[in-house]
């Protein structure tokens, strides 16, 4: 089968209208999106989600910044999509992430007690089997 990977559109890239945006930079990059719903996350399915972060600092405020809005879950398909959307996605903090990545380009401290940075992408491909079947249960 194909590499898959779960992208997620967060409540701010949703308020900030960025949908198109996000889903255009993964299809010109040549993946193909299989798969896409929108969702209002409860928090039980951001506990199963976000399992390796209970506990820490953040984790209270990840929550309830990923409940403040609807979330636009994406399927994404392609050879070494994993990686490669973890690379156009730019790194976690959007200060510092590279120019030319979704992050870099469109993301930035806006003083929140949690960081707010427009995309989710797996991890790796274990990481992406879990959490697309949490999102498209
Ligand atoms: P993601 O899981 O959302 O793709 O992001 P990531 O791998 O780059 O970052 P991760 O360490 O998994 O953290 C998950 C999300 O939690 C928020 N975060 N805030 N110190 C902080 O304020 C802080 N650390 C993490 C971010 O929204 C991050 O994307
Ligand atoms: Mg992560």
């Amino acid at each position: 089968m194909t590499e898959q990977t779960l992208v997620l559109v967060k409540p701010d890239g949703v308020r900030r209208n960025l949908i198109g945006e996000v889903i255009a930079r993964i299809e010109r990059k040549g993946y193909v999106v299989t798969d896409l719903r929108y969702v209002s996350a409860t928090r039980e399915l951001l506990t199963e989600h976000y399992e390796e972060h209970v506990g820490k600092p953040f984790f209270e405020p990840l929550v309830e910044f990923m409940m403040s809005g609807p979330t636009v879950a994406v399927r994404v398909e392609g050879n070494g999509v994993v990686e490669g959307f973890r690379s156009l996605a730019g790194a976690t903090n959007p200060t510092t992430a590279a120019p030319g990545t979704i992050r870099g380009d469109l993301g930035r401290d806006w003083g929140k007690a949690v960081i707010e940075n427009i995309v989710h992408g797996s991890d790796s491909t274990l990481s992406a089997d879990r959490e697309l079947g949490i999102w498209f249960k």
